[in-house]
Order: C-alpha cells, then sequence, then structure tokens
C-alpha cells in the first residue's frame, strides 16, 4: 500500500481484533512447527499468540509497514521481523505454518496467492487465513456510497477499488482443495459491543477506511469522516444500554498441504 498504516489507531480496538486470530489458531492441526511466518503481522497482536502456542518454534513476523514492524519489535524484543510484500515473497522450505490474519483481503489477486503459497508448503504444512467479509455490511457498503459523490468524489475515485468482495466459500474450496490433504472453510459473524456510532468510526480509522481518508486534504478528511459518523449512527442504533453492536462476518481458512 503506498501510504503507512497506523499501529496506534489499529491497537484501539486490540482485544476485539485479537479474537478472530485466537479462532483461527485454535483451529490449526500442528503440535511443533519448526518455522511459522506471521504474514501481515501488524504491530505483533497475532505473532504474541503464536510465541505462546508455539514456545519451541522459530516465529518470524513479517509485514510491508514501516509503522506496523515498528511497533512489533517494540513489543517483542528479540523476534524477528521481516519488512515484505506478500504479492512477491515465497516461503523457505523449513516453514510448516503460515498464518495470516486480516491482511489478505489487502493483497491484489489474493486467491493466486494463497495457491502459490500453500504450493510452496512441505507435506503436512498448514495454511490459515482469516479475512473479513464485510464489504456488504453497512459501515463498509457507506463507505462507498458517500465516497461516490460529494465534494470529495474526484479525490476518491480509486478508494473503494482498495477492496474487492471475496470469492465465496465454494470458490475458495474448489481453488485450494487440489493443492491440500485437508481443507476447512467457515464463517464466524462477531457482534461487536461497542461504545457508540463514534467508535465504530474510529475502528475503521484503523482499517477499511484508510484508503477513503488517505487521499484527501485535511478540511475534506475532516467533512468525510464527520458526514460517515452521522450515517453510522442511523444504521447503527443504540441498543438498550446505549451501546451499538457491529456485526462483523470473518471468512476462515485452515489448509493442509
Ligand atoms: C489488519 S492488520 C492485521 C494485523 C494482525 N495480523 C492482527 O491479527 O491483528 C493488516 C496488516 O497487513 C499488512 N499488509 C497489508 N498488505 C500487505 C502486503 N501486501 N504484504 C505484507 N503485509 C501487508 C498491513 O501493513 C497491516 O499491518
Amino acid at each position: 500500500m503506498a501510504e503507512d498504516w497506523s499501529a496506534r489507531q489499529y491497537l484501539k480496538f486490540e482485544d476485539e481484533r485479537t479474537r478472530p486470530p485466537r479462532d483461527l489458531l485454535a483451529q490449526v492441526p500442528l503440535a511443533a512447527p519448526r518455522c511459522v511466518f506471521d504474514l501481515g503481522c501488524g504491530p505483533g497482536n497475532s505473532t504474541e499468540l503464536l510465541i505462546e502456542r508455539y514456545p519451541q518454534a522459530e516465529v518470524v513476523g513479517l509485514d510491508s509497514s514501516p509503522d506496523m514492524l515498528r511497533q512489533a519489535r517494540a513489543r517483542l524484543p528479540g523476534r524477528a521481523f521481516l519488512a515484505a510484500d506478500l504479492a512477491h515473497w515465497r516461503p523457505h522450505e523449513r516453514t510448516d505454518l503460515l498464518f495470516a490474519n486480516a491482511v489478505f483481503q489487502w493483497v491484489p489477486d489474493h486467491p493466486a496467492v494463497l495457491q502459490r503459497l500453500l504450493e510452496a508448503l512441505p507435506a503436512g504444512g498448514v495454511l490459515a487465513v482469516q479475512m473479513p467479509d464485510n464489504t456488504a455490511e453497512p459501515a463498509l457498503a457507506l463507505m462507498r456510497e458517500m465516497a461516490a459523490s460529494g465534494p470529495w468524489a474526484t479525490g476518491l475515485a480509486q478508494a473503494a477499488a482498495a477492496r474487492d468482495d471475496l470469492p465465496t466459500p465454494a470458490a475458495y474450496y474448489d481453488l485450494l482443495r487440489p493443492l491440500c490433504t485437508h481443507l476447512d472453510v467457515w464463517h464466524t459473524v462477531y457482534n461487536h459491543v461497542m461504545a457508540g456510532p463514534e467508535a465504530i468510526v474510529e475502528w475503521f480509522r484503523g482499517s477499511a477506511l484508510r484508503p477513503f481518508l488517505a487521499p484527501l486534504d485535511d478540511d475534506m478528511r475532516r467533512g468525510f469522516a464527520a458526514a460517515y459518523g452521522e450515517r453510522i449512527a442511523q444504521a447503527y442504533p443504540p441498543r438498550c444500554d446505549g451501546k451499538v453492536l457491529l456485526r462483523f462476518p470473518r471468512l476462515f481458512i485452515v489448509a493442509v498441504r
């Protein structure tokens, strides 16, 4: 990605963001992998889970964002972190687990990249992937809708292209099954309890809103975020305690070579 990620913004909702990688890791059928890569390791929250589960393994975090890598190195000193782009990177032959939580939705033509990575694993090696499958949710649909009109429309002509809808589970199955001995594809829908609609805006400032805010100047960015906040407040009404529920479907894949 052209612009850097912000580790600080991403970690505002660390508990919620770390639950899917916990759920993904729970389904990885490996007792003692030699080398584990955390692809798109971000600020190291998912890397920390991998180190806890596999204390004997060589665990390496990989990311393309300097800010995320800085944060990950500060969080887990003495651990290896690698700057690389998943579009081109290949694992070495001792790699038994490729773990990728919330990254492949950002990688262009990711199905082909998943195939290539799975092919590179030794027999019994595991590719474990989680991606948000939320492009049809109001929070993301509203970003696209708002970007299409209003004073920012010209600046945001390309923004919606940053995230495609995910292929169906059946499409992933047909794509990966010929390369696997075992394949599990499933969805989990989380309902994150958020303090209010403004918390939803903050959540997405750390992820899906980034391609919409980054191209705008300060005034335009403030205007877009304020208008988005108003639409979010309508789409996510308060529950009985004043909080709002952020419905969040996610797709999981565990593929054993
Ligand atoms: C949403 S964060 C996920 C962080 C962490 N894995 C977690 O479980 O919360 C996505 C990360 O993927 C990284 N990323 C995006 N595109 C990438 C690419 N092409 N190659 C490597 N990393 C990438 C971003 O820099 C960001 O740190």
